[in-house]
């Protein structure tokens, strides 16, 4: 695997600068997971590095990039939606740049219909492009022709990206890119490319860079992270990374998404248990509660296998709470396959399910599977399993009452004059309180919940 570092472009950032009168303005939204939100900040990041600014509004800019998600057909409706909406923007400012990049571009069929049908979309590239935006920009403006790229990928990961992020105590920290995977609906190792794993060093520079600056929760990214390591010189696994990380002093917790349950190990569960910074929460996605479903997946685990996991968890782990991603109406799904979903989820007891209709995604393996089933009897199926998922959850939730627990203030409450907290076990609380909490820890007394929202009073320290 290739490493390389990012250097800055002085040569575009000039080309750049000498279109525009004054800084131009940037904006940029990104769709999907976590890390293509972490993308987009570095998106932003390369973008401030080459001279532009940042704006929130359509109408200021004068580069608008679209960087997107193609897990789900939803997802690209909505974008073509939203690019569609540009054509007026474009009309009344012909000089404006619209970019559309991510998942979404890594599909020749999506690049191919952006050039047919969009033609104001002026630049298109894919997920391994943001280092070389400053040069594809500068291309554009000086040969006054769109730059559209066909979906390739690259080997190669680039350290020392600039970086812009969101929040001042909430960072994403990507530990691996790609999926080797295969499950067979998703289109992620199509898009994304093969699994490469960074180096530990560079994730603990990172990490310690992060603690340094006051960030108090740090999530580790990759699509399956139990398979960290792979292919590095040095032999390491993701539970070793997780004690190097916790080396580091400072006052944080650590997270991480997304675990794939056939390399989630016991090991990892030893790890959790005798680290205080790392959350007693674990998203373990089980995808489907059916022996046979998980095989037409491709999963490679039973639900003996993964019940085991998870009681061993339970055990070594006082406390430890669930999360899931469940697909609902996989092609061929039965009657009896849904029963056995409904049944784990009873069984585990999931303090949050995170859960999906199936969408047929092309050149994926169960696009071509036959699949009888409506989208009504499906939607149904739906119904019941987040009706199945309150009446675990929402019990459980109202029990913690009378807790006091610690929690990272987020942001202000939906309520006035209130704040939301984030638990250890990834629930939030709303209780009353001042803005100057955001972003620092709080001791909070559990009064009570609404539906899975905790309510509680800040307690004394
Ligand atoms: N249809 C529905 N859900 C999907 N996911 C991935 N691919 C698909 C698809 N084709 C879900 C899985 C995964 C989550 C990120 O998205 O549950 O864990
Ligand atoms: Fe997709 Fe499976 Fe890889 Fe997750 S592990 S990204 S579901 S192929």
């Amino acid at each position: 695997m290739e490493k390389l570092t990012y250097t800055h472009d002085e040569a575009s950032a000039r080309v750049i600068a000498s279109f525009y009168d004054s800084p131009p303005l940037a904006y940029v939204h990104s769709y999907g997971c976590q890390q293509n939100v972490n993308d987009g900040e570095k998106i932003r990041g390369v973008l401030l590095d080459i001279g532009f600014g940042l704006c929130e509004n359509l109408e200021q800019a004068d580069l608008i990039l679209f960087n997107t998600c193609a897990v789900r057909e939803h997802a690209e409706q909505r974008v073509f939606g939203n690019v569609g909406a540009l054509k007026k923007l474009k009309e009344k400012n012909p000089r404006l740049i619209i970019g559309v990049c991510g998942c979404m571009a890594q599909q020749q069929h999506i690049v191919d219909k952006l050039r047919a049908s969009y033609p104001y979309v002026d630049l298109v590239f894919g997920v391994d492009g943001i280092d070389r935006l400053p040069a594809m920009l500068a291309e554009r403006l000086t040969r006054g022709k769109r730059y559209l790229e066909n979906p390739h990928q690259r080997d190669a990961v680039v350290e020392e990206m600039p970086i812009r992020r969101d929040s001042g105590f909430r960072a994403w920290l990507p530990i691996m890119y790609g999926c080797d995977n295969f499950c067979t609906y998703c289109i992620v190792p199509y898009v994304r490319g093969r699994e490469r794993s960074r180096e530990p060093a560079d994730v603990l520079a990172e990490f310690r860079s992060l603690v340094e600056s006051g960030y108090k929760e740090i999530t580790l990214l990759g699509q399956n992270v139990n398979s960290y390591g792979k292919g590095l010189a040095q032999p390491v696994d993701f539970s070793d990374l997780l004690n190097l990380l916790c080396t580091v002093p400072g006052e944080y917790q650590i997270r991480f998404m997304t675990s794939h349950p056939k390399d989630a190990s016991r090991k990892l569960i030893d790890t959790i248990a005798a680290q205080d910074h790392l959350c007693k929460h674990i998203h373990l996605p089980v995808q489907s509660g059916s022996d046979r479903i998980l095989k037409e997946m491709n999963r490679h685990y039973t639900v003996e296998q993964y019940l085991d996991l998870i009681h061993y968890a339970k055990e070594k782990i006082p406390d430890v709470t669930f999360s899931s991603d469940i697909i609902v109406g996989f092609p061929g799904e039965t009657e009896e396959d849904f029963q056995a979903t409904l049944d784990l989820v009873r069984k585990v007891e999931y303090m949050q399910l995170f859960t999906f209709i199936y969408s047929k995604r092309n050149g994926t393996i169960a696009a071509k599977m036959p699949d009888p089933t409506t989208h009504a009897e499906k939607a149904a199926r739906m119904d019941r399993l987040l009706k199945t998922q309150d009446a675990v959850a929402f019990p459980k939730i109202a029990a913690m009452a009378g807790q006091t627990v610690r929690v990272l203030v987020e942001g202000a409450g939906r309520n006035a004059g209130t704040l939301n907290g984030r638990l250890d076990n990834n629930l939030v609380v709303e209780f009353p309180g001042e803005e100057d909490l955001i972003g620092h820890y709080a001791s909070v007394h559990l009064t009570g919940a609404r539906a899975a929202l905790l309510v509680g009073e800040q307690a004394a320290e």
